[in-house]
């Protein structure tokens, strides 16, 4: 594992370096353009902290707004080129320092830098060494129209030149595709945003008591990430005492714990943009009641059955496949589903308890970027990938079969209403098998129960 103590300046470029030449590689001889994130989010003049885009800092590494980077491995020179925001004293002094034009070209490796200001001026160039265009349309109408302005221009000299790029594409499926599989300084990343949401856990656990309000934990989790280095929560963390679980995304964290009530808490830490994602559940006062333990069992054995299915060379369905069938076959057993296991499971009538899928693609995203499915096809794991797996069972007040259902399945009884129950932990594929980045936080109901 990589020491992110040590310098890592040289590492870094020569890990960008290799993301654009591995993108170059699959763009041929197209040209591509991405765009920062526009500016930080600004309401009534308060500006809001600054979120760069996934896919621009990714290639670039650049954490500033209002910057373009081009990639054109046809020109003969400036293969990689960004347009960032001048150096301008009296804006720094207000929004903060900008690395600037000679800055940029010092220290993140690119071959030419302008300012964004000369956009216009320098795009065509670029543009017409490529036979397409990579560019996502759509998420900023304005700046498309400048793409868009600067390829019928091109069109327009295509009949005298002969050349220059016949359509635009979108660039996602191909960056994404390089995105997927994490390298030795990702997932050093991964692993200490891992570690740092770890801890935060383990002291929110210890906080949690009846009387004590979900506040006071999300509160000691963001200042766990802070004072880590941590950038903050990867997502609004939530955390959910009693029925409150039952809501997926239950983010109020408002309420009074009771004795008696689970715990659900759904927080992670991004570090460097790299996320954790990780989820217990727990009771606030110490001891499962009968349904919470048994449930909660369920949740846990699908759970470390659908970690067992994460290896190189199975399909990405396999987990979740999994942790469908022992959940329903699990509530077979408790008498909340009644029927033949493969046929609630074709009928998907498991979903009243369990809506939801066991996992996703985790990294620079929380739900990061890639496929889970080739068309009808599998999607194959591979060394690299990272994912989250994280079954559940939810059981609100108001929980109820389907309507066209409801005859056949036995109602539910009142003393499973208000537990709602999720685990997560985040895993990464290996060569041989799988490493659990969260494995260290507890989640064995002997962990979980105390004062015993
Ligand atoms: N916390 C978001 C998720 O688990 O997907
Ligand atoms: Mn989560
Ligand atoms: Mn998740």
């Amino acid at each position: 594992m990589i020491d992110l103590t040590a310098d890592l300046t040289s590492v870094w470029i020569a890990e960008y370096q290799h993301r654009r030449q591995q993108l170059m590689e699959k763009i041929g001889s197209g040209v591509a353009i991405f765009r920062s994130a526009p500016h930080a989010v600004m309401h009534n003049d308060v500006e809001y902290n600054f979120r760069q885009d996934s896919d621009f800092f990714y290639i670039t590494g650049f954490n500033e707004p209002n910057a373009v980077a081009i990639l054109a491995p046809n020109h003969d020179e400036h293969k990689f080129v960004l347009f960032v925001r001048p150096k301008d004293l009296k804006a720094e002094t207000w929004s903060g320092r900008r690395v600037g034009v000679d800055g940029a070209k010092e220290r993140f490796g690119a071959d030419e830098v302008y300012s964004i200001a000369d956009l216009n001026e320098h795009l065509s160039k670029y543009l017409e060494t490529g036979d397409r265009i990579f560019y996502r349309m759509g998420n900023a109408p304005k700046f498309d129209q400048v793409v868009i302005r600067n390829w019928q221009a091109l069109m327009r000299k295509f009949p005298r030149k002969g050349q220059g790029p016949i359509a635009i594409e979108d660039p996602r499926a191909k960056l994404h595709s390089i995105r997927m599989v994490k390298s030795e300084l990702e997932l050093a990343l991964m692993q200490k945003a891992a570690d740092i949401a770890v801890e935060a856990h383990n002291r929110a656990r210890e906080l949690a008591a009846p009387g004590r309000y979900e506040y006071e934990i999300e509160a000691e989790l963001d200042y766990c990430f802070r004072r880590s280095g941590g950038l903050g929560p990867a997502y609004p963390s939530i955390v959910a005492a009693g029925d409150n679980a039952c809501i997926l995304h239950y983010v109020e964290n408002n309420q009074e714990m009771q004795a008696g009530d689970l715990l659900l808490i759904d927080a992670g830490c991004s570090v460097e943009y790299y996320n954790s994602d990780i989820t217990r559940t727990f009771p606030v006062d110490g001891k499962f009641t009968a349904e919470q333990k048994v449930l909660y069992e369920l949740v846990l054995k699908a759970q470390e059955a659908a970690i067992a299915e994460v290896q190189p060379g199975k399909p990405y369905m396999d987990h979740h496949n999994v942790a469908v069938r022992i959940i329903t076959e699990g509530l077979v057993e408790l008498g909340l589903l009644k029927g033949e296991v493969d046929d609630l499971i074709e009928k998907k009538l498991y979903e009243t308890f369990y809506m939801h899928k066991t996992g996703h693609w985790l990294g620079l995203d929380v739900h990061d970027v890639g496929i889970y499915q080739c068309g009808d096809d599998p999607f194959y794991l591979q060394a690299g990938h990272v994912l989250t797996v994280e079954p559940g069972i939810y059981i609100s007040p108001e929980a109820d079969h389907p309507e066209d259902h409801r005859d056949e399945q036995p109602p539910i009884g009142d003393r499973w209403k208000g537990i709602g129950i999720r685990i997560e932990d985040n895993i990464a594929v290996t060569e041989t098998g799988n490493k659990n980045l969260t494995e260290a936080l507890p989640k064995q109901v002997s962990e979980l129960e105390t004062g015993l």
